[in-house]
């Protein structure tokens, strides 16, 4: 037990002491060939290194109406990469482009927003953040980069890490949802599922982490807005997930739209040169996001697009994606003495380098012959994106174990609400190739699972956002009257989440709790189904509907993957990665809530309190039911009081006490009890995800670095303070099982 101690030990410390990088981002003869291929370039062909274009389709004849002639921008070397070519022919046309006919022959890289899935679509990826399952999210990756590789495409603008505790924020769907640590954990197996062993391999692609930084935290969760929030509160939970996909090898990282500390992001010398570049030691690139340059001039802080040139490239930001700022300006820029051609060759620099770790330079066609159709959405895919949405789907309710449904019960099943009225609703925001068509509706995954024997019908009902029709609403009622069980599925209309869709009003859409209720008033079985890419308020059926079902956007397997849980061929074991608000008066709003020099403890006033709403949110983070039940006990500490650069070892059982196999995600809190600086009431500091069969137990094994104690103190030191702690053990972050507390003393 001892070595295997040591042997865990020194691996934390490599991991945390080290930018560890499987990565070789420091390669002399690579280093050497970029400042060979430096010598030789001109000006604008460097400047071209620093431009990326979109794909316009070359296969119509609709060249004349784009602004640029693409091929022609490639001959010339005023073009370094491309976002959004969709074809293989297109690919090899630019890219012969560019190795055959521009002068410098440097290859292109083909980029495109590969978020969660390419042509088979995955669960949206606050969906995957709920299973916490991190092999799961990575082969997620992993088979997105496989598909969009054989496509020609070498570079994702993924993954986004912003954390936020604003579900008002359209995109709080795109990341891994409020916390920190996860989020980290999150962050860190997608780059690797994105990046595999070696960049060089073509059918692995660059990850491109996002959005830097703070875009989480748009004040009032209004899209593109500024944001409010302090240097500490950026160290403490905006930065550590960006700091565990650098750790684990990211080549490339997105400027974010919103400004930090007075600052848009992209002209922030501090975020991309003092943190990233030279505290970090950040040796990929950074990428702005679209036309975030040129938005600098709407920002206030640049006059014109020449100036924002100047402004981002002096912070240090190296591709200009869409402004075209940099290739209409930077060249005048270093005549004119603003900025120095060195700085330039810096930025060409990281673009040559990522280019060789690609393995561009020793064959630049490497991506281009792997177009086979038995590829995408490939049966094994297809049956890992299922898996992937049944762990990523939430048992919210469950009254009276009315589910898993035994089929024997029912002759005729109505599916009724919005969601299956258009399969775009099952897909997300971010869905790549993924279409509609190739899309598994919750009405065709329970007629899948039950066969001919049972008749399941759909009627819509209502849709997500407006009062519709008498007729579409009253259909559905009279399909329901006819059936022995109701599967209302509700949520959000497929453009209601995503970039551009911040909303205010986070309770359910149109009529349906209408419908709710009007089913309910029949008197039959029924439960709900609810498909939303963020946290939506809904108190009445929370109240009333015996179980609940949050599904999020499951992907390309929805309906089978909602028809194995509800009928129990999986047991549910998801747990929610971003608290679901009781009111939109509450956000921003997360567990990692202070005690404040008046803790709210139940009384009337004169505390941390509302009048009119409670504190507590309607669902909490971490929380998740199963079909079974799992009873904690034996926790055990290795030691009562440690030293600062000591590592905790934490032990606990977890039996399975209830009527079905499942899985159990064991989350480790921990609360600094009195620190130099304020701090949360507990933090999530470690999690595993077990399975343990019926009737058995497990033991579950925590090991607690200094890393998870430390705190940002006062002068924004990153240090463990001694003083008492105490450790936590919860299903969830409200429903903490087991308890108990140690002392850290100086070393
Ligand atoms: C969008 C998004 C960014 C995406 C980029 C390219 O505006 O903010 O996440 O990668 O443009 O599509």
């Amino acid at each position: 037990m001892q070595l295997n101690k040591i042997f865990l030990l020194i691996l934390t410390l490599l991991f945390n002491e080290q930018i560890f990088s499987q990565y070789n981002f420091n390669n002399d003869e690579i280093e050497a060939q970029i400042d060979s291929i430096l010598t030789l370039m001109t000006l604008d062909e460097k400047i071209g290194q620093l431009n990326q274009l979109r794909g316009e389709n070359l296969q119509e004849n609709n060249q004349s109406e784009a602004k640029y002639n693409i091929i022609e921008e490639t001959v010339k070397g005023r073009v370094g990469s491309f976002l959004n070519v969709s074809s293989l022919e297109d690919k090899v046309i630019l890219q012969k482009a560019a190795v055959q006919k521009s002068r410098m022959k440097i290859p292109l890289i083909f980029a495109m927003d590969v978020v969660h899935g390419f042509e088979t679509t995955f669960p949206i990826p606050l969906g995957e953040a709920a299973s916490w399952d991190l092999e799961l999210i990575e082969s997620s990756a992993r088979i997105s980069a496989i598909e969009a590789s054989s496509l020609g495409y070498m570079w994702t603008f993924a993954p986004m890490v912003d954390v936020s505790r604003d579900p008002r924020w359209g995109r709080v769907m795109e990341g891994a949802g409020e916390d920190a640590f996860l989020g980290s954990r999150i962050a860190e197996a997608r780059v690797k599922g994105f990046q595999g062993k070696d960049l060089s391999l073509n059918n692995t692609i660059l990850a491109c982490v996002k959005h830097f930084a703070g875009y989480g935290q748009v004040l009032a969760g209004r899209e593109y807005n500024e944001t409010t929030i302090s240097k500490r509160y950026l160290y403490e939970y905006v930065l550590p997930p960006f700091k565990a996909a650098l750790k684990i090898g990211a080549g490339s990282f997105m400027n974010s739209f919103n400004d930090f500390d007075g600052v848009p992001a992209s002209a922030s010398k501090y975020l991309v040169t003092d943190v990233l570049k030279n505290e970090w030691r950040f040796n990929g690139l950074v990428i702005s996001d679209w036309d975030s340059f040129g938005e600098l001039v709407q920002w206030g802080v640049a006059k014109d697009d020449k100036e924002a040139a100047k402004l981002a490239m002096l912070a240090g930001s190296d591709i200009d994606m869409m402004s075209l700022c940099y290739i209409n300006y930077l060249k005048d820029l270093v005549l004119e003495g603003e900025i120095e051609e060195e700085s330039i060759d810096r930025s060409v620099r990281r673009v040559l380098r990522l280019k060789y770790m690609l393995g561009l330079f020793d064959d630049p066609f490497r991506y281009f012959n792997r177009n086979d159709n038995t590829i995408l959405r490939s049966e094994e895919h297809l049956s890992i994106t299922r898996d992937a949405a049944r762990k990523s789907m939430v048992l919210l309710k469950n009254e009276n174990n009315i589910l898993p449904l035994n089929k024997s019960k029912y002759k005729n099943i109505a599916v009724i609400g919005p969601i299956d009225s258009d399969k775009k609703n099952l897909m997300g925001a971010w869905s790549g190739w993924g279409k509609r068509e190739n899309i598994i509706s919750i009405t065709e995954g329970i007629r899948n699972k039950l066969g001919d024997s049972i008749n399941v019908h759909y009627a819509e009902a209502c849709n997500q956002w407006e009062y519709t029709s008498d007729s579409l609403f009253d259909s559905a009622i009279t399909l329901a009257k006819k059936s022995d069980l109701i599967i209302l599925t509700l949520g959000e209309v497929w453009w209601m989440t995503g970039e551009s869709a911040s909303r205010a009003e986070l309770n359910l859409g149109g009529r349906q709790t209408e419908l709710a209720k009007a089913l309910l008033d029949l008197g039959k079985p029924i439960i709900c189904v609810m498909v939303t890419g963020r946290p939506r308020i809904f108190h009445w059926i929370k109240d009333n509907i015996p179980a609940i079902l949050q599904a999020w956007i499951p992907g390309s397997e929805a309906g089978n993957a909602v028809a194995d849980i509800l009928f129990g061929d999986y047991n549910p074991s998801a747990k929610l990665p971003i608290t679901f608000p009781y009111h939109t008066g509450q956000i921003p709003i997360s567990y990692l809530g202070k005690s404040t020099g008046r803790p709210y403890t139940g009384q009337r006033f004169g505390a941390s309190q509302y009048q009119d709403i409670p504190n507590d949110p309607m669902y909490e983070f971490g929380f998740g039911l199963s079909y079974t039940e799992f009873h904690y006990s034996d926790l055990t500490l290795s030691n009562k009081t440690i030293g600062s650069n000591d590592t905790l070892y934490v032990k606990c059982k977890v039996a399975n006490i209830g009527n079905y196999d499942g899985e159990e995600i064991v989350q480790l809190y921990i609360r600094d009890v009195v620190a130099s600086v304020t701090r949360p009431l507990k933090e999530l500091k470690g999690f595993k995800k077990v399975f343990i069969s019926k009737g058995k137990s497990s033991t579950v094994e925590f090991i607690i670095s200094p890393e998870e104690l430390k705190l940002w103190n006062a002068d924004m030191k990153f240090i463990v303070e001694p003083g008492e702690f105490i450790l936590m053990i919860g299903s969830s972050s409200e429903d903490i099982k087991l308890k108990n507390k140690f002392f850290v003393k100086n070393n």
